[in-house]
């Protein structure tokens, strides 16, 4: 099930200028979730960026992404991000791909562009929050999958506060979904 997203009722309201960057899609792949938010939330003004490696990225139609209103950008998220001061960063199935060691090297590089805007910029993860005790077969089957197949996990609660915490953010909502353990984890750099 999708989880809700914290964009408030004036969103709409964001950037008078049209050339302000809302929300950034990190390791956006082919643009399966930045399509779907611009599809819900179509007031939003300003610019979606999705980012990816070249090899995904090329592979997209420019002219396509641009009427479903968003801009394919080159850009390896182990890199400084070069888009300084947007509103979002938006990391969806992203981090669960990793264990805590590059993890720790997205978020920082990430982070990199939200400093000089604390009051402002804002980080969406979109992945598991799973329950600290007690999480479903499921869920523990799909992390164990993520072990052997790419080094990286589902994360727990107290997992997500730790590893924000260990980069310089700090949650300030976790917006979860009706049913199931997907969320959208809401943070700011401290
Ligand atoms: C599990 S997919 C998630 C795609 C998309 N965010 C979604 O929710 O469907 C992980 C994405 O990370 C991208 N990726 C892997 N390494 C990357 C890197 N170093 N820099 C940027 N993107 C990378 C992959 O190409 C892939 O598109």
């Amino acid at each position: 099930m999708t989880p809700p997203y914290p964009f408030s009722g004036d969103v709409g309201e964001l950037h008078t200028d049209s050339d302000a960057v809302t929300l950034v899609d990190v390791g956006g792949g082919y643009g399966q979730a930045i399509k779907g938010l611009r599809a819900q939330y179509p007031d939003i003004k300003g610019r979606f960026i999705l980012q990816d490696l070249a090899k995904t990225v090329n592979q997209i139609d420019v002219d396509q992404a641009k009427t479903e209103g968003f801009e394919p950008m080159v850009h390896d998220f182990f890199n400084p991000q070069p888009i300084k001061g947007a509103k979002y960063y938006h990391l969806r199935r992203v981090l669960h791909d990793w264990n805590d060691g590059p993890s720790i090297k997205i978020l920082e590089a990430t982070r990199s562009a939200m400093i000089d805007t604390p009051n402002y910029s804002r980080l969406l993860i979109h992945d598991f929050v799973l329950p600290d005790i007690g999480c479903g077969f499921s869920e523990a089957m799909v992390d164990l999958i993520m072990m052997q197949v790419c080094d990286g996990m589902e994360r727990t609660e107290s997992q997500w506060h730790e590893l924000l915490g260990k980069t310089g953010f700090k949650i300030v909502k976790i917006w979860k979904a009706d049913a199931g353990t997907t969320a959208v984890i809401e943070a700011v750099v401290v």
